[in-house]
């Protein structure tokens, strides 16, 4: 087989159909189910759009009643995934744990052999309801502190923001954060999404595809690019005290000198988008809102030299994972959370997938070309 025939990385390569969502590079656009990405994030709560991404609608003000309550009933941490995180080194990494507890939630699920559209949707409402108290415990332990119990008076972002500090949170501190759960819902073929689809085309279970994506979505190069942001920003060194031109003069000195060894600069680039992420405006724009929110331009300096810097030296754009970054590190998330929260608004978007690709399912089977040794013989 000719080396051009291969598609590494499968780029630009259609291996589906999907309705989910549609990224459009040209236009910069993203619409989930039809809709802008930006319009749901400026108009919608974050349970109104996991609604739309798995029923193909918007819920109507009954249908949200219904579907809120039902989520509100799975919030609890089990105590049984408590045990079993307790059980992990506060040394793991936080995806570890996210990726551990799904697999025991899984294994847990009355409903874990159905793979019917039905039993898979309920497991999808379930795990989206269950991830904010695991993800919102692991931080909590680590810090010495204690489970903190839900809130039925709160939604789901104010919940998890509830869970995880045990503190109320200003009304735009909650409004950062739901828009932050949209943005990272969906996005069609990534590698992660991609990894759900694989494993549910060998007609394998929802929680098995869910707890490969969340391996696949912990590297670097996909999801762990928010967590690997906030290295860069330590690395360059936040100081307070710092005015914005200040930090933005030692952010650009910091990229020029990365870019001459050649780095990779994580939250950078995309597969797709050439031209710019279409998640980045709105993401921006919220981020904008929490650094005036708790006075630090000096964080608003080192995004703005490392952008100006990269753009002037390659004319690579900032990906999602680069505003998201420093806006859960101004909400109090510690770095290695960042991408279990990644996860807790990815489920929405896998099991949307896995529900689409089971019901017109072909086993994902690639061939490869062979350039190992030549036949040969055991002597
Ligand atoms: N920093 C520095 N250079 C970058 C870069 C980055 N973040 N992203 C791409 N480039 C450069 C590559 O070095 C390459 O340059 P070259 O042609 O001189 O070798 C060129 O841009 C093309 O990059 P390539 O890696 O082939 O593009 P890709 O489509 O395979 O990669 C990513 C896409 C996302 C894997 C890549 O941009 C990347 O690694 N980004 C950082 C990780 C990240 O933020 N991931 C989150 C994605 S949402």
């Amino acid at each position: 087989m000719a080396i051009e025939d291969i598609k590494k990385g499968l780029a630009g390569v259609v291996v589906d159909y999907t309705a989910v969502s549609k990224v459009n590079p040209d236009t910069n656009s993203l619409l989930y189910r039809g809709y802008p990405v930006q319009e749901l994030a400026a108009a919608c709560s974050f349970e109104e759009v996991a609604y739309l991404l798995w029923n193909g609608e918007l819920p109507t003000p009954e249908q949200l009643a219904g579907f809120t309550a039902r989520e509100r009933v799975g919030r609890a941490l089990d105590p049984v995934v408590q045990q079993v995180i307790d059980a992990l080194p506060t040394t793991s990494h936080p995806m570890d744990v996210c990726r551990t507890a799904v697999s025991v939630l899984g294994a847990r699920h009355e409903l874990a052999e159905d793979s019917s559209p039905e039993a898979n949707l309920a497991k999808s409402v379930d795990l989206f309801a269950a991830m904010p108290a695991v993800v919102a415990y692991d931080q909590r332990r680590r810090r010495g502190q204690d489970v903190v119990a839900p809130r039925d008076d709160l939604d789901y972002s104010a919940n998890f923001l509830w869970m995880t500090f045990g503190e109320d949170h200003a009304p735009e501190v909650i409004d950062a954060f739901n828009v932050s759960m949209i943005l990272y819902a969906e996005h069609s073929f990534n590698a992660s999404t991609f990894t759900a689809r694989v494993i549910t085309s060998s007609l394998s279970d929802l929680h098995s595809a869910v707890t490969g994506a969340i391996g696949a979505l912990k590297g670097p190069l996909h999801g762990g690019a928010n967590e690997a942001v906030m290295h860069t920003f330590d690395e360059i060194g936040i100081r307070s005290e710092e005015s914005l031109d200040e930090a933005a003069a030692r952010a650009k000195v910091w990229m020029e000198d990365a870019l001459a060894k050649k780095k990779k600069v994580m939250g950078f680039g995309h597969r797709v988008y050439k031209h710019g992420d279409s998640r980045v405006p709105t993401m921006k724009a919220a981020l904008d809102k929490m650094i005036a929110h708790y006075g630090r331009p000096e964080l608003l300096g080192l995004y703005n030299g490392l952008e100006t810097a990269m753009d002037a030296a390659k004319a690579i754009k900032p990906n999602l994972d680069y505003p998201t970054g420093p806006t859960y590190h101004l909400m109090g998330f510690d770095t290695p959370t960042f991408t279990p929260l990644f996860v807790a608004s990815r489920i929405t978007g896998w099991t949307a997938h896995i529900v689409e690709q089971a019901a017109a399912n072909s086993l994902i089977r690639p061939l490869s070309a062979y350039n190992g040794v030549d036949e040969r013989h055991v002597p």
